[in-house]
C-alpha cells in the first residue's frame, strides 16, 4: 500500500497480524477428531457476496433488524454519549452501520477502524474520511482478538472512546473468547469508554432453523464455498456434490451450528493425504452463539462494563447495548 492511497487519513498503523493461513487451517482442521475449520474462512471474494445474498433472504432476520433499530434508537444514542467522542469500530463491516452510528453522535470527532484485511481497513476508513468532513480518521491493521494499546498516533483524540461492534459478530466467539475480547475492548477504551454491541437473542428455535436453512438455498452455497475454495486454491480432490448443508440451533449449547455432512463414506485428498469421512461424517464450519440479556449483561460485568441501557426490536429478535466502563 502506498502512502498516496492513505494521505486522506490520520494515521494508518500497521500491527502485521499474522496472515491467513488456509492451507495449514484445512490440514488441522481436517485432522481433529470432530473435523472442524474456522467459520472466518468464508468470506472470500466469493463467500462475501453470498453472506450478502444471505442477508437480503427473508429468513435472515439479523443483518435488517438489526440496522432499524439502530436507525430507531439513533435520539437515545444522541442523548446518551458524549459530545466529540471517539468511535472504534472492530472489523469494518457493512458501512451502512457505522455511517448510521456517526451519524446519531453528536459531534463525533474522530474515527478509528480496526480490521485484519488491509485493503478492505483503507477502503473503508478512507469513505468515512471523505464523508465526514469534520471527523479526523485513523486505522489499525491488527487482528482484534489480540488485545490493542491505544495507539501514541491517537493520543490527540478524545478519552470518550465508543467501540463498536455490530452483526452478532460476536457470536462466532465462544462465551470465554468473547469474555477475552470484552476485556480487550475494556483495556482499549480506558476508564471513560464505552461500547455498543450488537447481539442476536435467545429465542423460538425454529426461527434459527429458518434463518440459517434460507430457502434459496444461499446459506448453502455460503457454507459449500469452503470446500471450493479448497478445490480451488489447494487442488483438492473433492466431490462438491456429495456434501450437504446442515444447520440446526444446539439448545443445549445456545448456538446455532453450521456443518458440512458428507452424503458417502469418502476422502478427500490434499496434498498426499487422504481425509476419509464416514457418511454422515461432517465438518462442523460454524459456531453462532445466541444470548439472553441476563447472560450477555453477565458477560459483560464480568469484564469491566456494566449495562447502561439496552434496546430490542418489537419481537425481542436482535439487541443492542450500551455499556460503560467500571
Ligand atoms: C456474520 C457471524 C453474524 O452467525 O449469523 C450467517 C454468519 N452464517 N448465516 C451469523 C452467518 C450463516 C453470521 N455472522
Amino acid at each position: 500500500m502506498n502512502k498516496e492511497n492513505i494521505k486522506d487519513l490520520d494515521y494508518f498503523i500497521d500491527l502485521q497480524p499474522k496472515k491467513e493461513d488456509f492451507h495449514g487451517a484445512v490440514l488441522e482442521g481436517l485432522s481433529l477428531p470432530q473435523k472442524t475449520m474456522s467459520p472466518k474462512f468464508f468470506y472470500d471474494e466469493r463467500g462475501s457476496k453470498i453472506f450478502d445474498k444471505i442477508c437480503d433472504t427473508p429468513e435472515y432476520y439479523v443483518t435488517r433488524t438489526e440496522i432499524a433499530l439502530l436507525n430507531d434508537i439513533k435520539k437515545e444514542i444522541y442523548s446518551l454519549v458524549e459530545p466529540g467522542s471517539t468511535v472504534v469500530e472492530y472489523g469494518c463491516g457493512s458501512s451502512v452501520k457505522i455511517k448510521a452510528l456517526l451519524s446519531a453522535l453528536p459531534g463525533p470527532s474522530h474515527y478509528m477502524a480496526i480490521d485484519i484485511s488491509k485493503t478492505h481497513l483503507i477502503a473503508t476508513a478512507k469513505e468515512i474520511a471523505s464523508n465526514y468532513a469534520n471527523i479526523s480518521v485513523g486505522a489499525i491493521c491488527a487482528d482484534f482478538m489480540e488485545p490493542i494499546d491505544w495507539p501514541e498516533k491517537a493520543y490527540a483524540a478524545s478519552l470518550k472512546r465508543l467501540a463498536f461492534f455490530p452483526g452478532s459478530t460476536i457470536g462466532n466467539q465462544t462465551p470465554s473468547e468473547a469474555a477475552q475480547f470484552l476485556t480487550n475492548v475494556r483495556h482499549l477504551v480506558g476508564d471513560e469508554g464505552s461500547f455498543l454491541v450488537g447481539v442476536d437473542l435467545k429465542k423460538d428455535f425454529e426461527i434459527f432453523n429458518q434463518a440459517y436453512n434460507d430457502l434459496e438455498g444461499h446459506t448453502a452455497d455460503f457454507n459449500l464455498n469452503l470446500l471450493h475454495r479448497m478445490k480451488n486454491e489447494l487442488d483438492a480432490d473433492i466431490k462438491i456434490s456429495d456434501f450437504s448443508h446442515k444447520a440446526f440451533y444446539n439448545e443445549e449449547l445456545g448456538r446455532v451450528e453450521m456443518h458440512l455432512v458428507s452424503d458417502t463414506k469418502q476422502a478427500i485428498k490434499i496434498d498426499s493425504l487422504d481425509f476419509s469421512f464416514e457418511k454422515g461424517e461432517s465438518i462442523h464450519t460454524e459456531c453462532s452463539y445466541k444470548y439472553s440479556k441476563k447472560e450477555f449483561s453477565e458477560l459483560a460485568e464480568k469484564s469491566g462494563f456494566s449495562l447502561l441501557k439496552d434496546w430490542s426490536d418489537q419481537k425481542d429478535f436482535f439487541g443492542i447495548y450500551l455499556m460503560r466502563a467500571i
